[in-house]
């Protein structure tokens, strides 16, 4: 059993590193020289095929959820940095680059960030995975992770000045321990609410939000880059494309929102558009985003990119597991979706710096179960990743 299970490993290794995939050239050769090519992983698994993938395929790997403030920084006074520390390590040996992400968020963050620090030792965190929510339609908006409004701000609170300091010993301590060895920073993340009309930036009315004030970001941005003056400081978000061509929406409120940080003098190099799309995303809409975003003289990522393949935007959750129901048709439409994107992407290569697939595989992945990535559970290629090389060379 375990030599019949190496020897597939070893043959997946083998496809992953010859000609199994496309005229022979793997996504981080197709895209050389136009932007780099990323993954997400905490790396923490030892699997063989996965580690021959990573270092086949990507240029870059982002942590999926090591480097969040809750398992960074579950306490005022622990962090844990073993997980990172090793996976910045196995990239630096392996000739990987890391992005950060993400040094304040909404979700994923502990309570005691925010409580008065006589009721902060009776701080329930939250959990390090997003409790199940209820999907939308194909143009909704995600389901909110970390639950809703009622899961933040729990307890008595501790003064602005408390949390702001809070917040600085963390950028401070985090962005300062990977300085140089991370590329760059997520540094405020999904800021912008779901559902507004953009006219206003449309900010979150709790967590960072409610404690401090708009102004957080700004601050935010400028501790990173006091801790680590080479990195490259991001703003990333999801659905920011959304309402683009007619400067609607959560996109307009992001270029306002956007519009603030420079006046005020954030140090900031782009915008992460995080990419979880569908076989219905508005592509024209990306497109004008990205623009938009340039004309600000912003540099440009597509920072988490998963298209599921199930037609739905139904984020991560309430997806029929099992037994497969995704039509054969949906692959070739998802390979469709893919192919205008990176026509998209190399048409602003730019200014795009990097494409991150949120995900190593269909079954590494948050939305295990909608098949949104480029490879099958079996690390097989999918027709979206021919799709994919193709537009390299056209
Ligand atoms: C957001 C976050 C990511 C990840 C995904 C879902 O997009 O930025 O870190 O949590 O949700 O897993």
């Amino acid at each position: 059993m375990i030599r019949k299970k190496m020897i597939s490993s070893l043959i997946v290794c083998a496809a992953l590193t010859t000609t199994a995939f496309g005229q022979g050239k793997t996504l981080k050769e197709a895209y050389a020289g136009k932007f780099l090519i990323g993954c997400a992983d905490d790396l923490t698994s030892n699997n063989e095929a996965y580690q021959a993938s990573i270092r086949a395929q990507y240029d870059i790997v982002t942590p999926e959820n090591c480097m969040k403030p809750q398992p960074m920084h579950p306490t005022e006074d622990t962090y844990n940095f073993a997980t990172t520390d090793a996976m910045v390590d196995w990239c630096k040996k392996n000739g990987l680059q890391v992005w950060g992400h993400t040094l304040a968020w909404h979700s994923q963050t502990p309570q005691w960030f925010f409580q008065d620090k006589d009721s902060a030792a009776q701080a329930t965190a939250q959990p390090a995975t997003p409790r199940p929510e209820a999907a939308t339609g194909p143009n909704g908006q995600r389901p909110n992770r970390g639950g809703g409004r009622g899961r933040f701000n729990e307890g008595p609170q501790a003064s602005k000045e408390v949390v702001l300091q809070r917040l600085k010993d963390h950028i401070m301590t985090v962005a300062g321990r990977y300085k140089g060895q991370v590329v760059g920073w997520d540094v405020f993340n999904e800021s912008i609410a779901d559902g507004g009309d953009g006219t206003t930036e449309n900010l979150r009315t709790y967590s960072w939000y409610k404690a401090v004030g708009p102004e957080v970001i700004t601050l935010a941005f400028k501790w990173a880059h006091e801790a680590d003056p080479n990195a490259q400081l991001y703003y990333n978000d999801y659905n920011i494309e959304q309402g683009a061509v007619e400067n609607k929406g959560k996109h307009a409120s992001s270029m306002l929102l956007l519009k603030r940080l420079l006046k005020e003098g954030a140090p900031i190099t782009g915008v992460g558009i995080q990419g979880h799309w569908h076989l219905d995303t508005n592509l024209a809409d990306v497109e004008k985003a990205i623009e938009n975003y340039a004309s600000l003289g912003l540099r440009v990522a597509i920072t988490e990119l998963d298209v599921t393949a199930t037609g739905g935007n139904s984020g991560a959750f309430n997806v029929q597991q099992g037994e497969r129901r995704i039509p054969a048709e949906n692959y070739q439409k998802q390979a469709e979706v893919y192919k205008k994107l990176f026509e998209i992407f190399m048409r602003h290569s730019d200014v795009i710096d990097r494409v991150t697939f949120w995900g190593l595989s269909d079954t590494r992945s948050w939305r295990r179960g909608q098949d949104a990535l480029l490879f099958d559970g079996d690390l097989n290629p999918k027709p979206a990743y021919k799709a994919v090389i193709d537009v390299s060379s056209l």
